[in-house]
Parts: structure tokens; C-alpha cells; sequence
């Protein structure tokens, strides 16, 4: 059976979350409130300008259309400081040797993310090459949970839907797999993933049988 895979990017290839975190926090700071580790859970996924409104809801303020682009802006300027630091060495474990066993299976994989930073952050870890395709935060109309990204993945891998696994981190990016009628790994904590098909802790957990066995029996 013809298998393809997308996989997320933040939280499953790399952690950019710290990133992101330090990033608005600072913003956070300029504007007055505290904004911590725990808030910065709820940006998980969830694209940029939702993290925003996300972050101003939690400091109860409220910002011109105007101010709210400028923090759009300085933020993401802050953020890529960090990303231009990264190297190979921060693509989370299990993350390459998951690539190599579907080069060695012949199964092709795209990027599926919500970040309009991803291909940058893929070149910056040295992967950029080796995704069959990108889908980011700048080919998309609609956000996780809407399945959007994951279907335009899978016509850049030229399968169904349902031939499609997802790797996920986000609660929107499961939905948004499901919805897509696609099969949905959770990666992280599966209390919080418990709608995903499958659930391991990282990457380093998928079985070496997980695409000939498990994944398989699950295609009709
Ligand atoms: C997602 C992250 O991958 O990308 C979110 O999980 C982030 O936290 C979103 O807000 C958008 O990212 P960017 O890089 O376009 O600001
Ligand atoms: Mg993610």
C-alpha cells in the first residue's frame, strides 16, 4: 500500500515553542502583564495572529488594528533572532531516523505546519531538502483545526486522504487530521492527544513496524 506522511513542524521536528514563548513574552512585558510557561501552552498550533489575540485576551488588553500589526511584526523580528541561531543539533530526537526509515520504505512525506517561518526553520536544521513538499502558514487560507494544510499535503504527495498519517502536537492539528480524513499520530502527551489514532510520547517511540503493520491494517 502506498503510505504518505506530513508532518508538523513546531513540537514534532523541532521545539520552537521556547522560542515563540520568549518572544511574546517580552511583548508581554512591554505591554504590563505577566505571561507565562503555562499561557504559552495555548499558543501551541495556533497561527500567528490567533497567538496574539490569544496573548492580549490573557493581559486583558485591548490594541488598535494598527498596534496590532506592529506587534505582529516585532515579534516575529524577535523570534527569528532565535531562529537564526538554530542548527542541526535542535531537530528533536527521533526526528531523522523517522526520515530515514520512510526513505527506506519509499514513502514520501510533505510538511504540514501552520508557521510561515517553516521553511526557513527547515533550512536553518538542514532538513529543507528532504520534504517531497511544504505547506506553511503562507499557503494556507485557513487555520488548524480546519483541515486545509493536511489536504493540500496530501495533493502535493498525490495520495487520498486516507492514505495520509499525520504527526501532530497540537489538540488543533489532531482535529484537523481527523477532519481530514486522515490517520493522526499525537506526539506528546496522549491525555491531552487523546483524540489521535495513535499517541507516543516522541519520536524516538514509533516501533519500526508502525508503517507495515499498524498504520497498513488501518488502510482498507
Ligand atoms: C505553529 C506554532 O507551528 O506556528 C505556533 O505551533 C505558531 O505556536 C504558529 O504561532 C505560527 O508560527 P509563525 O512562525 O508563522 O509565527
Ligand atoms: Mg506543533
Amino acid at each position: 500500500k502506498k503510505i504518505g506522511v506530513i508532518f508538523d513542524l513546531d513540537g514534532v521536528i523541532v521545539d520552537t515553542a521556547k522560542y515563540h514563548y520568549l518572544a511574546w513574552k517580552d511583548l508581554a512585558d512591554h505591554l504590563g502583564f505577566e505571561f507565562t510557561e503555562a499561557h504559552n501552552e495555548q499558543l501551541k498550533g495556533v497561527s500567528r495572529v490567533r497567538s496574539l489575540e490569544i496573548l492580549l485576551d490573557i493581559g486583558k488588553v485591548h490594541l488598535s488594528e494598527e498596534k496590532k500589526q506592529e506587534y505582529l511584526l516585532s515579534k516575529n523580528e524577535h523570534y527569528l533572532e532565535y531562529i537564526y541561531k538554530m542548527g542541526p543539533d535542535e531537530i528533536l530526537p527521533g526526528a531523522s531516523e523517522l526520515l530515514d526509515m520512510l526513505d527506506e520504505l519509499g514513502f514520501h512525506y510533505v510538511l504540514g505546519s501552520a508557521s510561515k517561518n517553516a521553511p526557513l526553520i527547515l533550512k536553518q536544521v538542514k532538513l529543507f531538502s528532504r520534504f517531497a513538499g511544504i505547506v506553511d502558514g503562507n499557503s494556507v487560507s485557513k487555520a488548524k483545526p480546519d483541515p486545509e494544510v493536511f489536504l493540500i499535503g496530501a495533493e502535493k504527495l498525490n495520495l487520498k486522504p486516507e492514505h495520509c498519517v499525520v504527526f501532530e502536537d497540537a489538540i488543533a492539528g489532531i482535529e484537523a487530521a481527523n477532519r481530514a480524513n486522515m490517520i493522526s499520530v499525537g506526539i506528546g502527551d496522549k491525555d491531552v492527544l487523546h483524540e489521535a489514532d495513535f499517541n507516543f510520547k516522541n519520536l524516538t517511540e514509533i516501533p519500526n513496524d508502525f508503517f507495515t503493520r499498524k498504520v497498513s491494517e488501518k488502510i482498507l
